[in-house]
């Protein structure tokens, strides 16, 4: 063998390597257990004692020569593959990062919030009352006579004979009332179920706001004016209500409250919010039927009085942005919602 012809072949192959990877290829051909110089150096034992000397310098000064021109190379491609990284690898802070899409309330809880905060502005207390309530509270309590329609199960769902899921926010107020004496200034919100088919105006599941206020000397001009107040804040600053007659149970007298028509001119020229009448119907109210005093304790109605109301936040939300059909609520399709995002 060779050596000095072996060293300058593999010397040049080495220098020559384009990558780490060619590199350990031709460090394996030439100084891998296979290699011809490590061969014959394993070989040394079986020569003479007196050439083993002079060919083991050899050999080795030839691993160790080449040894270092492969650490040489190594290092040399491994700068100059971090100075190619270092060069294309930049990160351009000026780049526009990724979005993460943002989450927003759906339109049922907006609307809820901006109405509960027109009333805690008032200085209502804000409570909760369950979705499945005892019959005593939905219905008995509330001055619902035993044969009223609203009770029957076509009507209602019934959970037991005595429990239902609640048809309205109503309830609540004999439970805030059986929770301390007057005065009592409240709004609650909430679910509440009647065994509607569905439609472009109803759900089986539907949200509604509840008011509730008793105290010495409260009369139907509080009310009025309340609901004027809510109207306003929520409708704009240029509403009027009018209040017109209507019934309710737990109510007397009871009404309907009208808001005049934020979309027109009121002139009868055709709109599609309040169909050319100049008012649209919010919601119902009254004052509190000294009967319901009754079931609590601590409530004289010769000492004192109230009023409550009653509205559909999927009606105020459906008003106020024009949705031609409250289904659209509930259906929690992204390109209905995310319009309100
Ligand atoms: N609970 C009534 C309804 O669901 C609304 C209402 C509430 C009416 C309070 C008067 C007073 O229709």
């Amino acid at each position: 063998m060779d050596v000095d012809a072996l060293v300058s072949e593999a010397t040049a192959r080495i220098e020559a390597a384009r990558d780490v990877a060619a590199l350990e290829e031709i460090r394996i051909e030439v100084l891998g257990r296979k290699a011809p110089l490590v061969q014959a150096l394993r070989e040394l034992a079986s020569l003479p004692p007196d050439e083993r000397r002079a060919r083991g310098d050899e050999l080795n000064r030839a691993r160790r020569s080449l040894e270092g021109v492969v650490d040489e190379r190594a290092r040399e491609l491994r700068r100059r593959e971090l100075e190619e990284r270092l060069r294309t690898d930049r990160v351009d802070v000026t780049l526009p990062g990724v979005r993460h899409p943002r989450g927003y309330s759906h339109l049922i809880e907006q609307t809820r919030r901006d109405i509960l905060d027109v009333f805690v502005g008032f200085g209502y207390v804000v409570v909760d009352g369950p979705e499945i309530d005892l019959v005593h509270y939905n219905f008995d309590a509330l001055n619902h006579a035993p044969t009223h329609p609203s009770r029957q199960v076509t009507d209602t769902f019934y959970i037991a004979d005595d429990v239902v899921l609640r048809t309205h926010t109503s309830p609540v107020q004999i439970r805030t009332m059986e929770a301390g004496p007057p005065p009592v200034y409240m709004a609650t919100a909430g679910r509440c179920y009647r065994r509607d088919t569905p439609d472009a105006t109803h759900t089986a599941m539907f949200t509604q706001i509840e008011g509730l206020v008793v105290d010495r000397g409260i009369t139907l001009a509080h009310l009025k004016g309340t609901l004027l107040g809510f109207a306003r804040a929520i409708f704009g600053a240029e509403r009027e209500v009018r209040l017109r007659p209507h019934f309710f149970p737990f109510t007397e007298p009871s009404v309907e409250v009208d808001v005049s028509c934020f979309n027109c001119a009121r002139d009868g020229s055709p709109c599609r919010v309040c169909k050319g009448e100049g008012w649209v119907e919010i919601l119902g109210a009254g004052m509190v039927d000294p009967n319901l005093y009754g079931y609590v304790d601590g409530y004289d109605p010769e000492e004192v009085s109230g009023f409550a109301f009653g509205l559909g936040v999927e009606r105020v939300a459906g008003l106020r942005h024009d949705i031609p059909d409250i289904r659209l609520l509930w259906e929690n399709d992204l390109r209905f919602t995310g319009q309100f995002g």
